[in-house]
């Protein structure tokens, strides 16, 4: 039995490394649970032993696992912001048995593989969660250029040298709560990469449409883009997107 222990003190450890490097900003469901399973697996371990596991961990390379503290995946999806429990909505994705909108699943995609922190872009306004219904809502938002007031913000930009922007492609271009996003920081000097789900418009001119809104940024192209009905194919796609971009 004190074997058993010995063996899996080791692995719990590498959990807390893998794990317990960095802030979470606001987080969808699951990065909140590895928070949670953070706080009590940390009390676990002493300093003495994360050193010599940390060391253990340098050989084999596991640094590269370490979460990514200067990239913030932020994200927006109408099921977050719909004021409803959106949990059995016929337009939602399910994704490893939760169901979400299809831009959440593709930044927590992105997530799973840079250990990026995860940023949840939320909206005052409650969106309608029937498509038809939030159609016509977006495009009279659209059309009247309404910015709608943003009940998250970010208090650490100055920690980010990257922005990943993940939103759903709306109307030829992005939400109009991204525009708010856009609106609200100056994102002067960074790095920002437009990624969409879509059903058919792809990345739909948002990065010429970035270089716009903050003309001191750089923005990369090629943005991550898949079709909304297909993203829960699309694991393998992001991983080899991300390291491309040496994202992981
Ligand atoms: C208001 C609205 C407008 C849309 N406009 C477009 C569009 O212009 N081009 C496109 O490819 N898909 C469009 N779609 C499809 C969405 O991109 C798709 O439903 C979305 O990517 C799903 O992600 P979500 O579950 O996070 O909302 C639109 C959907 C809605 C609700």
């Amino acid at each position: 039995m004190k074997h058993t222990i010995k063996i899996m003190i080791p692995f719990l450890m590498i959990a807390v490394l893998l794990t317990g490097c960095g802030s979470q900003v606001t987080t969808g469901s699951k990065a909140e649970t590895t928070q949670a399973t953070k706080t009590e697996t940390t009390t676990a371990v002493s300093e003495q032993e994360k050193e010599s596991v940390q060391s253990w961990a340098t050989g084999l390379d596991l640094q590269n696992r370490e979460q990514k503290n200067d990239i913030l995946i932020a994200y927006f999806t109408p099921a977050e912001n719909s004021g409803v429990d959106a949990i059995s909505s016929a337009t939602l994705t399910t994704w490893n048995g939760e169901n979400m909108g299809a831009a959440e699943v593709l930044a927590n995609m992105i997530h799973n593989h840079t250990r990026s922190d995860l940023f949840s872009i939320r909206t005052e306004v409650d969106y309608p969660l029937e498509y038809n219904d939030l159609a016509d809502y977006a495009k009279d938002e659209q059309d009247n250029d309404v910015l709608p007031a943003l009940t998250s913000h970010i208090e650490n930009l100055d920690q980010y040298s990257t922005i990943i922007v993940v939103f759903p492609d709306w109307w030829y271009t992005m939400p109009q709560a991204v525009y708010s996003f856009f609106n609200e920081y100056d994102l002067a000097g960074k790095t920002i990469i437009p990624c969409s789900t879509h059903a058919g418009s792809y990345l739909t001119g948002s990065p010429a449409t970035i270089r716009e809104l903050e003309p001191d940024v750089k923005v990369i192209d090629d943005g991550f883009t898949v079709a909304a009905n297909r993203v829960t194919t699309a694991e393998d796609d992001v991983t080899a997107w991300a390291e491309k971009h040496e994202l992981n």
